[in-house]
């Protein structure tokens, strides 16, 4: 069992959920910095400023921005062929409507990115990982002003500019299908002004989502088609969630309200984004719900032209579809769904399922026929010291192996497979609930959620365990 020689080994962490630093050399104040931490059950919460009372995760984080040459350093002993990792927005434009970047963060992820190559790293850069300029929610409500284009376009070109000769691969919008979710919707599009409460029920409307949706898609073919057009070295991806859904029964009603969830969910965003097009099974959906999209002739040409080289996506987890009532459902950390019988979950309710992560793989190939990158995997677990004072993550190792093999088997039915990425190779910040506990990594960081801790490094047993998957090319699981 082997994948193919140049597969791109490596983890995935986002500027907000891991660089700490929020005020520091000249950043702005972006929109998770108003984000307060929360847990499954108390949810996390967005605030309109910042509140004395209130408890703010990414303003320390992990402190990735003072312990990178560490971080990436561990990264490289593990063999990482790819770090995934995003730039914060605010540390080049702080509001986002500046003439003139800021000097000290252009240096912050220069000084990131060399140090990768110093270890044969490839950077693979996210421009926008769920987090944008406060001062654009205030002035612009987020992404439902078309106004936010431009000013993304010049943070873009700057940071193009600037890494034009260290970064070859990018992505546009993280997760830019969750936009279509109520929590998606405040972490991605931002559409929140004046608004306080869960971020998961801030009250937008399915027109202005969808709006703001069009905005960003529209933003993304622009950077993709500038990007395309000066730097012929760059090779530029989407981003998805994929929320693998299927149907819960084999009765048909079930079987069409999965199509059509799936249409909505997983496929919308990468059709426009591979294709080039607004789908036509959107028409329905739009007229059903209400919306109204006006596309000029313009745009409908800059999403022709900017559409991307290769297709990436998150995936950890499945759900079902059912129109039949009483059905349990589940927790996730953007889209529910009905339970399947046939899987465990995770603490947070996530539904295991790695055999979908191969059915994924190929639905996604066979669609659209470009290399694909699983850039986020993983299981977010409590991980506790055990009386060596050792964490010995079994289950984290377990539930990797199980995607991997699957991952490996995907590449036998044929798909062309670039890479993985697992998320949070060092633990962070959990985007959807804003907890520590909620860990991720191969390196364990001593950080916790009422604040402590020394920010210390520590390897899990998946450390070496991952470092001979990568060494092994995939052979030993
Ligand atoms: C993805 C996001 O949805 O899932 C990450 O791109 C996020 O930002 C990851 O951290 C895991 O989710 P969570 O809620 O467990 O942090």
């Amino acid at each position: 069992m082997a994948f193919r020689k140049d597969f791109l080994w490596g983890g995935a962490c986002a500027a907000n959920q891991f660089e700490g630093a929020w005020n520091v050399d000249g950043k702005g104040i972006s929109v998770p910095d108003l984000c307060t931490n929360g847990t499954k059950r108390n949810p996390k919460c967005i605030t309109t400023e910042i509140r004395e009372n209130r408890f703010y995760p990414s303003h320390e984080a992990i402190d990735f921005y003072h312990h990178y040459k560490e971080d990436i350093a561990l990264f490289a002993e593990m063999g990482f062929r790819v770090f995934r990792t995003s730039i914060n927005w605010t540390r080049i434009y702080p509001t986002g409507m500046e003439e003139e970047p800021n000097e000290k963060g252009l240096v912050f992820y220069e000084n990131v990115f060399k140090e990768c190559k110093k270890y044969g790293i490839e950077p693979l850069v996210t421009l926008s990982h769920y987090e944008m300029p406060y001062a654009l929610v205030e002035k612009y409500n987020g992404w439902a002003d078309r106004n936010v284009i431009a000013l993304f376009e010049k943070y873009c070109y700057t940071v193009f500019d600037r890494y034009q000769n260290l970064v070859k691969y990018w992505l546009t919008f993280n997760e830019i299908n969750g936009g279509v979710t109520p929590l998606g919707t405040t972490l991605s599009l931002s559409t929140v002004r004046g608004y306080e409460g869960p971020v998961a029920d801030a009250p937008v409307s399915p027109q202005v989502r969808f709006e703001a949706l069009h905005h960003q898609l529209l933003a993304s073919a622009k950077v993709v088609a500038y990007a395309h057009e000066h730097y012929p070295q760059f090779q530029m991806g989407d981003m998805n969630v994929f929320l693998t859904a299927y149907p819960l029964t084999c009765d048909p009603e079930d079987v069409l309200a999965a199509q059509k969830h799936n249409h909505v969910i997983n496929w919308f965003c990468s059709d426009v984004q591979i294709r080039g097009e607004y789908p036509s099974y959107m028409k329905r959906y739009f007229k059903e719900q209400g919306i109204c999209l006006e596309i000029s002739e313009e745009e409908k040409e800059i999403l022709k032209r900017g559409t991307v080289d290769f297709y990436t996506c998150s995936y950890y987890m499945s759900s079902c579809i059912t129109t039949h009532e009483g059905e349990a459902t589940v927790e996730g950390n953007l889209a529910g769904g009905a339970k399947n019988p046939y899987l465990q979950a995770s603490d947070w309710g996530w539904q295991i399922d790695p055999d979908g992560l191969r059915y994924s793989l190929n639905e996604i190939y066979e669609r659209y026929r470009i290399p694909i990158m699983v850039v986020e995997n993983g299981l977010g677990a409590r991980d506790e010291k055990a009386e060596d004072g050792q964490i010995h993550d079994s289950y984290r190792i377990d539930y990797l192996r199980r995607h991997i093999e699957a991952m490996y088997e995907a590449t036998e039915d044929g798909v062309d497979l670039m890479g993985y990425t697992p998320w949070g190779c060092i633990d962070l910040v959990s985007a959807s609930t804003g907890e520590m506990a909620k860990r991720y990594g191969f390196i364990y960081v001593n950080k916790f959620d009422d604040g402590t801790g020394d920010l210390s490094r520590e390897k899990k047993d998946s450390f070496d365990w991952y470092k001979n998957v990568i060494a092994t090319n995939g052979q030993c699981l």
